[in-house]
């Protein structure tokens, strides 16, 4: 996928310690379009409507700019980008080598980055600074990051978001943690944005969230000083429309990656197998991990992985996403026509009712409440849930059934469901919540 080169073959860091910092390859290509037949999409080329699943970010249906990332020199940022935004130079690395656990096949085959929009360092830092940007709303109140906060994995800690005007969302904001990885490369609870390129152009011009329409956001954003320099940058010339708006800021959602957690240094210190005990964790903390891999289920549909299901105790392909590849009904609803029926709503086929995506698990700890609708406070509600809660929905999860087809009743032990919790906390990722690279780049 786009410039990803596995190089670093699993047995490279068996039985090291932590993997990132071992000189392991970059992920991307050096040169990102550097080699893409006439790569322009230029002031003359049509802006993205924004509004039609897949006009942009699809294979094949753009370009990256030949200068953006490598080519034309230079030496720093404008007085009128500096006045405004506190950016370092030179740019953050948005791109940076990622542990061995994220280098294997099954992992790599999750990423959705179009071969037209790999992530480069100017392009990212553009999107950070677009997601920071209040602007995008219409009373310029709110910015991305107002409902999707780093602090709390870049989820809201609301049930519902306030949009610009004090309006609620439908539904739960979604942590944006390692949207990357997510095959379909679908968006939203219920999928209903094909790409993430479509995906990021959406809540602006949601009546309730941002409240604005394209053409708009293109004007404003010309009339900053700031902004001509960074899309140069970006994307070879000054050029602002919604399709490299589009762009940059899909470029730093998928940046944003967690793989520095307490798991992590675990992972890498067993060399890649989550079934081992990791020398690095408690005793609680590899019990709730024997429970998440073993009678919770939890890693059957959260570390999912394309492909037919794993013989028992086969250690799984993918240890490092904590994401479903596919919607799923989880049993939190028991009627087939309920307020919200998810993917089934959207596609119009009632066999897919009450089935939703689910973000990643990681961070999961702070980004409370939880589901789509923000129904469970706190991870003790969640775990009560899976352990006696699943209701029978005539489209719950096989994964979620016992051998007569019932919800499943796992009755865990109270330390059981205890060490569960105290696991998914090792999903936390200090490095990530406190990164500068994510961070809100105005001054004062
Ligand atoms: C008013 C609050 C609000 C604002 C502003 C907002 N979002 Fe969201 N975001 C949400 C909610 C709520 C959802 C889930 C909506 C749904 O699925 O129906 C969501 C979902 C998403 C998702 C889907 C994640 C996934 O895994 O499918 C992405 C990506 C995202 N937002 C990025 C952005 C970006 C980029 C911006 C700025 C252009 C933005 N959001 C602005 C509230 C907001
Ligand atoms: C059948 C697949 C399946 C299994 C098995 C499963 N889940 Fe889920 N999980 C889902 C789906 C689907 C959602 C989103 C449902 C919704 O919001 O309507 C979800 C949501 C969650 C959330 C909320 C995420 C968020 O950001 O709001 C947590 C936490 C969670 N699951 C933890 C677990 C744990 C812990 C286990 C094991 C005890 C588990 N899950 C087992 C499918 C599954």
């Amino acid at each position: 996928m786009s410039g990803w080169v596995v190089r670093a073959a699993w047995g490279r860091v068996a039985g090291l310690g932590l993997v990132a910092g071992l000189g392991l390859v970059a992920c991307s290509d050096p040169s990102p379009g550097g080699t893409a037949s006439s790569g322009d999409d230029g002031s003359g080329s049509p802006a993205s409507s924004g509004g039609e699943p897949g006009t942009t970010g699809e294979a094949g249906t753009t370009t990256a700019d030949p200068d953006s990332s490598s080519g034309a020199p230079m030496d720093g940022y404008p007085p009128e980008v500096l006045e405004v935004l506190d950016l370092p130079w030179p740019p953050d690395e948005y791109d940076p080598p990622l542990p061995a656990h994220f280098l294997t096949p099954a992992v790599q085959a999750l990423d959705n980055t179009p071969p037209g929009n790999p992530i480069t360092d100017a392009g990212a830092t553009l999107g950070r600074v677009l997601f920071y940007e209040r602007a995008l709303s219409r009373n310029e109140t709110i910015a991305c990051a107002t409902c999707h906060p780093q602090a709390t994995g870049f989820a809201d800690p609301a049930e519902l978001s306030e949009g610009f005007d004090g309006g609620l969302t439908g539904r739960n904001s979604m942590g944006l943690v390692n949207a990357r990885f997510y095959a379909t490369g679908r968006f939203f609870w219920d999928e209903r944005a094909a790409t993430l390129e479509d995906q990021v152009l959406q809540p602006i011009q949601n009546e309730v969230e941002m409240g604005m329409t394209l053409d708009e956001v293109v004007a404003r954003l010309e009339a900053r000083a700031y902004y001509p320099f960074l899309f140069e940058q970006a994307f070879g010339d000054p050029g602002i429309d919604a399709d490299r708006i589009s762009r940059a800021l899909a470029q730093f959602v998928r940046s944003i990656t967690s793989y520095r957690a307490p798991y992590d240094e675990g992972l890498a210190a067993v060399g890649g197998d989550p079934l081992v005990d990791f020398p690095t964790f408690t005793e609680q903390e590899n019990l709730g991990k024997q429970v998440f891999f073993g009678v919770g289920n939890c890693a059957s549909c959260h570390l999912g992985q394309q492909g037919d299901p794993l013989p028992p105790g086969t250690p799984p392909p993918n240890a490092a996403i904590f994401m479903l590849v596919a919607p799923a009904n989880n049993g939190i609803d028991v009627s087939l026509v309920g307020e919200d029926n998810g993917v089934g709503d959207q596609v119009g086929d009632p066999a897919l009712n009450g089935l939703f995506k689910s973000p990643s698990l990681r961070n999961v700890d702070l980004t409370a409440p939880y589901m789509h609708d923000g129904r469970f406070e706190t991870l003790a509600h969640v775990i009560q849930h899976y352990d006696n809660g699943v209701l029978p929905h005539p489209n719950l999860d096989a994964r979620l059934e016992d051998e007569s087809g019932q919800p499943q009743r796992l009755n865990m032990q109270t330390v059981d469901k205890q060490a569960l919790q105290v696991f998914l906390s090792t999903l936390t990722d200090a490095a990530m919540i406190e990164d500068p690279r994510f961070s809100d780049p105005f001054r004062g």
